[in-house]
């Protein structure tokens, strides 16, 4: 499928299940996925049972995975949350594939690959994660394409956009459900591909971060080490579906009350 530049995709036919997009009225709850970034399993299991009932999803990434490998899912898992997969895979085509087929095998709910590996990489990717689920007769992974990351900002803010929308297209062709972008974005990338391909935004920082410890002494909105940020707000405004958020939750001195602050952010919009 070839995406003509300022058009918008086609419904998808039925393998392209599970549920993409924004065309489902979404929860705060479903809204807000919540970034373990630890290295210990311990904290990171005691942090997903403080922001039970504020979020459904929570991420695991690189940095849990390689501390504690596919244990830290299932722990999550038997919470009654669903896991997003944050290893952003980028490899051979080969590769990505064996790897999809792993991830799905976790029955995890989103998993990541970079867009930057190109069509063949990305096609590998979703055949992977499709083909293992329905050999095991599951819902499949969503797999999500991350663009650019939301710690760069080394370009002016058109040529970053023109490379988010570059690769979100080739992503989308390559039957990828959706795509993980600084809510800087998401506006524009809404606009060029409609409603349907999944948005994720992470680089969030709420308008107030009073108590968070990594950000003493920074501004009210300290990105830390992010650098196209938005509020959460924001960010739903702009037409992102779901807001990956870690630090503003995690290192705060009170994280539930945190992640409340922030999911009644969520809640007023979706209200609207
Ligand atoms: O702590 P903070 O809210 O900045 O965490 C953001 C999370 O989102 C991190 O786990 C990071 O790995 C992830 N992420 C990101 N930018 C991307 C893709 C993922 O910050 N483009």
């Amino acid at each position: 499928m070839k995406i003509a530049p300022g058009s918008r995709l086609q419904a998808p036919g039925k393998d392209l299940e599970p549920r993409t997009s924004n065309l489902e009225r979404r929860t705060a709850e479903e809204r807000l996925i919540v970034a373990l970034d630890f290295t210990v399993l311990e904290p990171a299991v005691r942090m997903a049972r403080q922001v039970r009932g504020l979020a459904r999803t929570l991420k695991i990434g690189s940095a849990l995975f390689t501390a504690c490998g596919p244990s830290a899912i299932r722990r999550v898992q038997a919470l009654g949350f669903s896991v997003m997969l944050d290893l952003k895979f980028f490899d051979i085509p080969s590769t990505v594939e064996l790897s999809c087929r792993a991830a799905a095998r976790h029955r995890v709910a989103m998993l990541t690959v970079h867009a930057a590996g190109g069509r063949a990489m990305l096609e590998a990717a979703v055949r992977g994660a499709r083909e293992e689920a329905r050999r095991l007769n599951r819902r499949r992974p969503l797999v999500l394409a991350v663009t650019v990351l939301t710690s760069v900002d080394r370009a002016p803010a058109s040529s970053l956009a023109q490379r988010v929308s570059a690769m979100a297209a080739v992503a989308l062709e390559a039957g990828c459900d959706g795509l993980v972008a600084s809510a800087q974005e998401a506006g524009m990338l809404r606009r060029r591909f409609g409603p349907r391909p999944r948005i994720v935004c992470p680089g969030i920082r709420p308008g107030s971060l009073q108590g968070t410890r990594a950000s003493t002494g920074a501004s009210p909105m300290a990105p830390d080490d992010q650098r196209r940020v938005c509020t959460p707000s924001a960010a739903l405004a702009a037409g992102a579906d779901a807001l990956v958020i870690g630090r503003p939750i995690t290192a705060a001195r009170r994280p539930r009350a945190a992640a409340q602050r922030i999911f009644e952010e969520l809640e007023e919009i979706t209200a609207c």
